[in-house]
């Protein structure tokens, strides 16, 4: 398993183009299930969880194919309906395909995805919808499976603002006999580009953008292309990079990003002292002279992303003074606390509440990486701390961050990508 070896301090300032989001790219894949034929996706990022979804989708007979960042995908030869638990146990995402499989095949036999590195995180909200759209589930030997002759318009109120739920009960709908209304629905940039997707495949959905999502369903969609939307957390975690280097260094600019989807993390990166600057596609930040500490309470879209809670937690152990995060989606994703404390930052946790006591400095050490944002959140450590820092277990980073240390590299950061020891 590879591990990064990084020699903190160096300043960083430079220019770093952002990917395609992740988190949108998984959920536009499974959505060409829902109909026959070729569609492009451009800006897409090559990640492990893009690879993990385009097996999936592999394995049942789609075609998928990533040359520069467009991904092609061809339904034409599609003769599966079953996501497997070799595929969803990797990535719980995987169950994307539930909705569009019983939406046009009537069905659908889609492993459920077990427990996560952070504890539990339940699938519900998916079983319900689709269920109160008329398909007869049942789970067997740890497999959804999921019938319909045609599934039918009904209202949905989700009782939790879930971003998967969401996405999975809206591909189901558009092709679902009448009219669906979704109550509570994610209003996350990533669903607002799966709705548009998906008209553009001939959907009719009102109220994109909103929690009220009115589905007209249809007889039939088609193909359509796509570019993917830059990805938000990878964007706002080089920002955090660039506030934590200080003054030493100079100025991030990110490139290929949209500042509309990070307004609470530029008020938050803001109110530390950074300036920030923005234009159409690009975000420039100047850290500050000192890192004031400020709260942070993760909370559904536009509030500030339970993905940037470790980030953020990395970042005020370095701040003048006391902080508290608290994360109210997931109660329990704090695997990055330990391994910072281990840095020598000065955190306390009670049930979802870190109390972070800013340091004057972190210091090198062993880490292990627990999870995607975890990870980044050791390497934005590493890259601050005195001496040398080993993050064990790296390909939790690769599953959402493209290249991440030549980017850094490119910044000024001494990081490098080693073999490590086995567990
Ligand atoms: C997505 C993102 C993930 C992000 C999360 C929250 C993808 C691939 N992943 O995950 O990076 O951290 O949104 O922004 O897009 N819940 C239920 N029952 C359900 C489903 C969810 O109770 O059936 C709860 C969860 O436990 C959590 C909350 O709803 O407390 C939000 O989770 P959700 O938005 O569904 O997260 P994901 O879609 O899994």
């Amino acid at each position: 398993m590879d591990k990064f070896v990084i020699n903190g301090g160096k300043p960083l300032s430079g220019t770093v183009m952002i990917g395609g989001a992740k988190n949108a790219s998984l959920a536009l894949m499974p959505a060409t299930i829902l109909a026959n034929g070729i569609y492009h996706l451009h800006n897409t990022p090559d990640l492990r969880d893009i690879l993990t979804m385009g097996r999936l989708l592999e394995t049942m007979g789609v075609g998928v194919s990533l040359v520069d960042q467009t991904l092609t995908i061809d339904t034409k030869t599609m003769n599966s309906y079953e996501a497997p638990y070799e595929h969803v146990k990797q990535m719980r995402a995987s169950i994307y395909v539930l909705g569009p499989l019983v939406a046009r095949f009537g069905q659908a036999k889609v492993s459920l995805p077990g427990g996560c590195a952070w504890g539990p995180r339940p699938v519900n909200l998916h079983i319900e919808g689709i269920r109160k759209l008329g398909a007869e589930i049942e789970l067997d030997a740890g497999y959804i499976i999921a019938k319909a002759k045609r599934l039918s318009g009904t209202r949905i109120l989700f009782d939790v603002s879930s971003v998967g739920a969401t996405g999975n009960v809206m591909m189901a709908a558009v092709l679902a006999k009448g009219t669906t209304l979704i109550e509570n629905a994610a209003q996350e940039p990533e669903m607002v580009q799966l709705s548009e997707f998906l008209v553009k495949m001939g959907a009719k959905i009102h109220g994109i953008g909103t929690g009220r999502l009115e589905i007209e369903g249809v007889d039939e969609l088609h193909p359509a292309d796509v570019t993917t939307i830059s990805d938000r957390i990878e964007a706002g975690t080089f920002l955090i990079a660039g506030a934590m280097a200080g003054k030493k260094g100079g100025m991030i600019r990110l490139e290929k990003c949209n500042q509309h989807h990070m307004g609470a993390l530029i008020v938050k990166l803001e109110d530390i002292g950074a300036k920030i600057r923005t234009g159409a596609d690009w975000i420039e930040l100047t850290p500050p002279e000192k890192i004031y500490a400020v709260n942070a309470t993760t909370a559904i879209y536009p509030g500030f992303p339970t993905d940037m809670q470790a980030q953020w937690i990395a970042l005020m152990s370095l701040a003048q003074g006391t902080s508290i995060v608290k994360d109210t989606v997931y109660f329990d994703r704090f695997t990055h606390v330990p391994e910072l404390i281990r840095l020598g930052a000065n955190i306390t946790l009670k049930e979802n509440v870190a109390t972070v006591i800013g340091v004057k400095k972190l210091t090198g050490a062993k880490v292990m990486s627990t999870d995607l944002r975890a990870s980044a959140s050791l390497i934005l450590a590493g890259l601050v701390a005195e001496g040398t820092t080993e993050v064990l277990r790296v390909y939790h980073i690769d599953r959402g961050y493209e290249s991440v240390e030549k980017k850094l590299q490119a910044l000024g950061a001494d990081i490098l990508r080693e073999k490590g020891e086995e567990f």
